[in-house]
């Protein structure tokens, strides 16, 4: 079973563009919003050279990476053809308006702790 944890409002993220998640000591999570209100969650790095992709412009499902431009589909986190290679996707729930993300994937280790701190109570 999952533990969602509750990041902004679907409001809170600019249409065609993305919000970044802040995570201690790994690399940020961008949270885009598209032209239907739809809600995707890739790790902002760019498959090709880093670039972050929360900075990307958004159409139809995808993203155009600012650096070099190539296109990363919000879905999967692979990019197009004839570009190759993945950033890591988040799973993602939207809930009366509002955005979760999965704990255990966002913080895999404080996750384990919260588990851990709950068996010993
Ligand atoms: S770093 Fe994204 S296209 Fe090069």
């Amino acid at each position: 079973m999952s533990d969602w944890k509750t990041i902004c409002r679907v409001d809170d993220i600019p249409v065609l563009g993305a919000r970044r998640v802040a995570r201690p000591g790994r690399t940020d999570v961008a949270i885009f919003r598209n032209a239907e209100d739809k809600v995707f969650a890739l790790l902002d790095r760019c498959p090709h050279k880093g670039g972050p992709l929360s900075q990307g412009i958004v159409f139809g499902e995808s993203v155009a990476c600012p650096l070099h431009n190539w296109t990363i589909g919000l879905a999967d986190g692979c990019a197009k053809a004839p570009d190759q290679g993945c950033t890591q996707r988040f799973s993602v729930k939207v809930e009366d308006g509002q955005v979760h993300l999965d704990l255990e994937e966002l913080n895999p280790s404080a996750a384990e702790a919260a588990r851990h701190a709950a068996t010993q109570a």
